[in-house]
């Protein structure tokens, strides 16, 4: 049993929540996290506001445990925030773009958390400005859309110096139960994990990225902003493939140059949607495309994951190990 007075405020069993990964971290794989104690969290990417609801009911329907929303602050819509009141969702996560002020202070007076995932000091004040009611705080090895400004374990003290009253959840590169309890010894009041889910029998990422991500080897993954013509100029932590080394150093060009090539598709919503070349949709288990060519978004502790499992096997293990862990450390220094 590991607890924090952010776990026991959600009714968790331990500090433990997956990153709301879009395409990626479906229903599946966050009632999973949820049923095995911890915080599921829906990644919803570009997802209309029925779709969201949609994914709310499904997950509903695999666990009775609380779960939350991970939602792109560019593409919340105000259909999007009437959907998680009226489905009545503990936690809203946004990313990269706050919430409006409005939907933010609908979000609490309506009783769902409104936390925001930061990776600049800058950003940080910018969401506790707004009111958000937790700081996941992500450092620079992160997978992901990622323009954090430092390292985890440096940006996580810095930004508890700046807002000492509010609760930081740690994300990147916390992959076991050792990281997580550095994480909680740094402070956080949880630890959320993307990179470590991905590689799970739950993540909804093509049979072909999982390998990729857990035969990646140390410094096998960068940042670029290549990928994206639906979304351009974002800085993602992808694995390095052709796409990636193809585009080195000219990033703005090369998409440019293949002029919306068209090379494969994908279902999306139920529809059959095309990927053009340098596309930012992640292969899901029915991407049919080369994926050297696709982006493989992960984070640098790929390089120590070297196995697909349960979500509920991580859950179950990281919490075991990060128990075991503080008790001897507490034991060895008393
Ligand atoms: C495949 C993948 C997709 C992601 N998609 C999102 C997303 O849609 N929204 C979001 O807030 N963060 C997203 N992230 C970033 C995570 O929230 C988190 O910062 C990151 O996974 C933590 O680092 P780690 O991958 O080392 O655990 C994604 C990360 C990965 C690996």
């Amino acid at each position: 049993m590991l607890q924090t007075q952010l776990s026991k405020s959600l009714n968790l069993e331990t500090p433990l929540i997956n990153a709301g990964m879009a395409f990626v971290a479906g229903p599946a794989l966050a009632a999973a996290v949820s049923n095995a104690g911890g915080l599921g969290v829906l990644g919803t990417g570009m997802a209309p506001p029925e779709g969201l609801r949609q994914m709310i009911r499904a997950t509903r329907a695999l666990t009775s445990r609380p779960f939350g929303v991970d939602l792109i602050g560019t593409f919340a819509e105000v259909g999007h925030i009437d959907v998680l009141i009226e489905e009545a969702v503990p936690v809203a996560v946004f990313f990269w773009d706050l919430p409006t002020a409005d939907a933010a202070a609908r979000l609490r007076r309506a009783g769902t958390k409104f936390w925001m995932q930061v990776g600049r000091m800058s950003e940080a004040a910018d969401a506790v400005a707004r009111g958000a009611e937790a700081l996941i705080v992500q450092g620079a090895e992160a997978g992901g859309h990622n323009r954090s400004e430092a390292p985890l374990a440096q940006l996580l003290p810095r930004m508890r110096r700046a807002h000492p009253n509010v609760p930081m959840i740690a994300a990147g590169g916390i992959f076991d139960g050792a990281n997580m309890a550095a994480a909680l010894c740094l402070g956080a009041e949880a630890v959320w994990c993307g990179t470590r889910f991905l590689a799970s029998s739950e993540a909804d990422a093509h049979a072909g990225y999982k390998q990729a991500v857990v035969a990646a080897g140390s410094g096998g993954n960068e940042i670029t902003k290549v990928f994206g013509p639906e979304w351009p100029g974002q800085e993602i932590r992808t694995l390095i493939n052709k796409a990636v080394v193809t585009a080195r150093g000219r990033e703005t060009a090369a998409p440019a140059e293949s002029q919306g090539e068209i090379i494969g598709s994908v279902q999306l919503g139920g529809q059959t949607v095309p990927v053009p070349r340098y596309s930012a949709i992640l292969p899901t288990p029915e991407f049919k495309a080369d994926l050297d060519w696709a982006c493989l978004t992960a984070g640098e502790c790929a390089a120590v994951i070297h196995s697909i499992e349960p979500a509920g096997d991580i859950v179950r293990r990281m919490t075991g190990e990060a128990s075991r862990i503080l008790e001897q450390l507490s034991r060895k220094v008393a």
